[in-house]
């Protein structure tokens, strides 16, 4: 999902992505530190809450894996526990954020990625993020209402990018 936005008062084309602390990073009490991984990177946070999710929303979510073999276990795993959904904005934020999760296996995600430094999973790779600006605008959608998505410019986004980037 792609925004107008304005820095320093020139347009800068922003994207959205939907990024989800999963039911394992919750219980391993890694929220704080995962989250601060995008902040320091200078993601701007515009939307968060804590939910719990339903066997319906995890259809909804998972619709193109919900006839997999693994389908079943990861319904399970994925409403265990509660979750913080989050979006996050920035330009290229769908690719930005895949690429500090690392592979979706954290067998084989590399060293220095979030899930190459957590986890030794395929199911319980601590952190969903949209794999598409398509995906973000429909998981985005799934989550939250538009009055629940903040607009707004951090004092400090002008030291986070050079105004024509
Ligand atoms: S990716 O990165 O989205 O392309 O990964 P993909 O392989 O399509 O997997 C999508 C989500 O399904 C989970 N998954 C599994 N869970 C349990 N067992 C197996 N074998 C398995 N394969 C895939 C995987 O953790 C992905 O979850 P999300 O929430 O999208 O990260």
């Amino acid at each position: 999902m792609a925004v107008a936005s304005l820095i320093s008062g020139v347009p800068t084309l922003m994207e959205r992505t939907f990024v989800m602390f999963k039911p394992d990073c919750m219980e391993r009490g890694l929220l704080g530190s995962i989250l601060s991984r995008f902040e320091r990177k200078g993601l701007r946070l515009v939307a968060m809450k804590m939910l719990r999710i339903t066997p319906e929303l995890a259809r909804q979510h998972y619709a193109e894996h919900v006839e997999k073999p693994f389908y079943p276990g990861l319904e399970a795993f994925i409403t265990a526990s509660p979750v913080v959904g989050t979006v996050m904005e920035a330009p290229e934020v769908v690719r930005v954020v895949r690429d500090m999760l690392g592979a979706t296996s954290g067998l084989k995600a590399a060293p220095g990625t979030i899930r190459g430094d957590h986890s030794a999973s395929r199911q319980m790779n601590l952190v969903h993020a949209s794999d598409s600006p398509e995906s973000a605008a429909r998981e985005i959608a799934l989550y939250f209402k538009p009055e629940e998505i903040q607009q707004w410019d951090p004092t400090l986004a002008c030291w986070l990018q050079a105004p024509d980037e």
